[in-house]
C-alpha cells in the first residue's frame, strides 16, 4: 500500500530573457499609446526572447536554479512537467527536452496545456503525485515564448503578451507545511476566446493560413476581462472551502498577471487590501502559464514570502481555465 505524505514546495526560481521591450517600442510598432497600455493593463515594459532562444531554453535555467535552491539533483527527479502553450515543438515535448538538457536521468516527462492557469494546475497535479507517494520529487516549470506565436501588427495582443518562465521543485516538507488544496476548472464553451487558430490537425499550416496570421494568438479581451473578473475571488472562495484557512488568514496572493484591473477588482471583492497581491505585471507583462511561476519565485526572492506564511495561487486563462492552490510555505 502507498504511504501518504506531505507535499510542499522545495525551491523556486525564474528566468526572463534580458532584452526589455517598453511601451514607448511598441508605439513605433502599432498604433499605441504608453498612456493607453499603462492605464489599461498596467504594464511598463516586458521582456522578449533574443534570436535562437526558445521556451525550453528559459525553462532549463529556471529549472536548475530551482533545483540549486532546494538541494536537490536533477538524477533525483521523478517527473518533469512543464505547463506551456508555446512549446519549442509540438512535440517531443519540451518537458523531454528539459528532462534531456539537465540531466534528469531518472525522470519521466510531460508538457501540461491549459493556457495561463498551466502552472498552477502543474503544481496541483505534482503535489498530488508527491502526496500520494508515486513521486518523491518533480519539477514543475511554466514557461513561455509568447513573442513568436504573436501578431505584431495586432495591438490587442502583442502590448500584452511576453516571455519568461519561473520553475519550483515539489517534494515532501514536514508535517503541518506545504499543499493544503487545489481546484481545477474549465469551460471549454469559451474556448474561442484566446486561441491560436491554425497549425494544429482542424487547420494544418498552409501558405494560407500563414498569409492570414493565423499561427498567432487571437484574444477577446472584453469577453476575458469579464470571465476573469468573476473567476479570480471564485476560485479564491472554492479553494479555501473545508480548509480550515479563511480569506483573511492568507498572507499573500500569486495571480496570474493578465491586468492589473483585474487584481485590484478580485481584491476589493475578497474583502483583501490589494498589498497582499503580488503584482509584476508593469515589468513583464503577461507570460501566460509562466506569470505565476515568476511572480512566486520573485516575491519569495524578494522575502515576501517567509515559512508559515500561506501563500494563495491563482490563475486563469484560455481554454478557458481556472486554477487556485493554497500552501503553508516550509522554506
Ligand atoms: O492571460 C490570459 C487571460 N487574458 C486576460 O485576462 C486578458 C483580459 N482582458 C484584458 O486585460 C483587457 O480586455 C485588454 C487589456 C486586453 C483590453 O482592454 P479593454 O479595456 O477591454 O479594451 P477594449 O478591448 O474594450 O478596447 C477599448 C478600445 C478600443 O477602441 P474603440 O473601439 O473604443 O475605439 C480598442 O480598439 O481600446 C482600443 N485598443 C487600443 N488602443 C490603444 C485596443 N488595444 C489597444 C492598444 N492601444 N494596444
Amino acid at each position: 500500500m502507498l504511504q501518504s505524505k506531505q507535499a510542499g514546495v522545495l525551491g523556486v526560481a525564474y528566468n526572463v530573457p534580458e532584452n526589455i521591450m517598453t511601451n514607448q517600442d511598441l508605439e513605433k510598432i502599432v498604433d499605441t499609446s504608453d498612456e493607453w497600455i499603462t492605464e489599461r493593463t498596467g504594464i511598463k515594459e516586458r521582456r522578449i526572447a533574443g534570436p535562437g532562444q526558445a521556451t525550453s531554453d528559459m525553462s532549463l535555467a529556471a529549472g536548475r536554479e530551482a533545483l540549486e535552491r532546494a538541494g536537490i539533483k536533477a538524477s533525483d527527479l521523478d517527473l518533469v512537467i512543464v505547463c506551456t502553450l508555446s512549446p519549442d515543438t509540438l512535440f517531443p515535448s519540451t518537458a523531454c527536452i528539459v528532462q534531456d538538457r539537465i540531466g534528469a536521468v531518472n525522470a519521466g516527462a510531460f508538457d501540461l496545456s491549459a493556457g495561463c492557469s498551466g502552472f498552477v494546475y502543474g503544481l496541483s497535479v505534482a503535489c498530488q503525485m508527491v502526496n500520494s507517494g508515486t513521486h518523491k520529487k518533480i519539477l514543475v516549470i511554466g514557461a513561455e515564448t509568447l513573442s513568436r506565436i504573436l501578431n505584431w501588427k495586432d495591438r490587442n495582443t502583442c502590448v500584452i503578451f511576453a516571455d519568461g518562465a519561473g520553475a519550483a521543485v515539489v517534494g515532501e516538507v514536514p508535517a503541518g507545511y506545504g499543499y493544503i488544496n487545489s481546484v481545477l476548472g474549465a469551460d471549454g464553451a469559451g474556448g474561442n476566446f484566446i486561441i491560436m487558430p491554425a497549425g494544429g490537425t482542424r487547420m494544418p499550416a498552409t501558405a494560407e493560413t500563414v498569409a492570414g496570421n493565423l499561427h498567432s494568438i487571437h484574444m477577446d479581451g472584453s469577453e476575458v476581462f469579464k470571465f476573469a473578473s468573476r473567476i479570480v475571488p471564485k476560485v479564491a472562495f472554492d479553494v479555501l472551502k473545508d480548509t480550515g484557512v479563511a480569506v483573511g488568514d492568507i498572507d499573500i496572493v500569486i495571480p496570474h498577471q493578465a491586468n492589473v484591473r483585474i487584481i485590484k477588482s478580485a481584491a476589493k471583492r475578497l474583502g483583501l487590501p490589494v498589498e497582499k497581491f503580488y503584482v509584476n505585471i508593469e515589468r513583464y507583462g503577461n507570460t501566460s502559464a509562466a506569470s505565476v511561476a515568476i511572480a512566486l519565485a520573485e516575491a519569495w526572492e524578494n522575502g515576501l514570502i517567509r515559512k508559515e506564511n500561506n501563500v494563495l495561487l491563482i490563475g486563469f486563462g484560455a481554454g478557458l481555465t481556472w486554477a487556485g492552490c493554497v500552501l503553508k510555505w516550509s522554506i
